[in-house]
């Protein structure tokens, strides 16, 4: 992120919401919270994007999927992007989607207290291909390796890192 970003998060989430943008050099900026759903209130986020924000950050409290429609709609106009912390409220719908799909890319912890917990570790999602090779390069030492079931085609890679683990469960 570029020195002086700001990202933008609900001022009512767990700490560590917040830690991700500090981790990356970002400054915080907190938006005020709807008062029914603890949510980020979309309302109030228009006035704090400026043109040092980098992100915006949805957070799903308690299982209760933040306003994403209203909170997109905000970042469309602004071209922001989304991230959402997709930590509480695994497997939680919102209209006819999923959380952790919505935005332009989510992290859900999978620590011992989560609904869907794995000890530790988590997840990422994203539709986008660009973030995608970003992350898989950042959790493997910046090297572009290909997954077991990874397939060259001429030029054509097509990699297939998810079913390591779903084959791994499977077998
Ligand atoms: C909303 C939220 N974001 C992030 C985290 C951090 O997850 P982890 O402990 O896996 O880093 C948690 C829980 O610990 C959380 O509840």
């Amino acid at each position: 992120m570029e020195s002086g970003s700001q990202v933008i998060v609900p001022a009512y989430t767990f700490v560590a919401s917040t830690l991700a943008a500090v981790h990356q050099g970002a400054e915080v900026v907190f938006c005020d919270v709807d008062s029914r759903t603890y949510n980020l209130d979309a309302s109030k986020l228009e006035r704090l994007i400026n043109e040092y924000t980098a992100a915006i950050m949805a957070v799903h409290g308690h299982g209760q999927p933040a306003d994403m429609e209203a909170i997109t709609a905000v970042a469309r106009r602004h071209d922001v992007p989304v991230v959402e912390d997709n930590s509480q409220a695994h497997g939680i719908r919102y209209l006819d989607l999923v959380t952790g799909s919505i935005g332009n890319a989510a992290g859900a912890s999978l620590n011992q207290s989560k609904n869907l917990p794995a000890r530790e570790g988590g997840l990422f999602t994203t539709n986008d291909e660009e973030h995608v090779t970003t992350v898989r390069r950042m959790v493997l030492y910046g090297e572009d390796v290909l997954g077991p079931r990874s397939r060259k085609r001429g030029n054509k890679v097509t990699e297939r890192w998810g079913d390591l683990t779903s084959d791994g469960l499977r077998r």
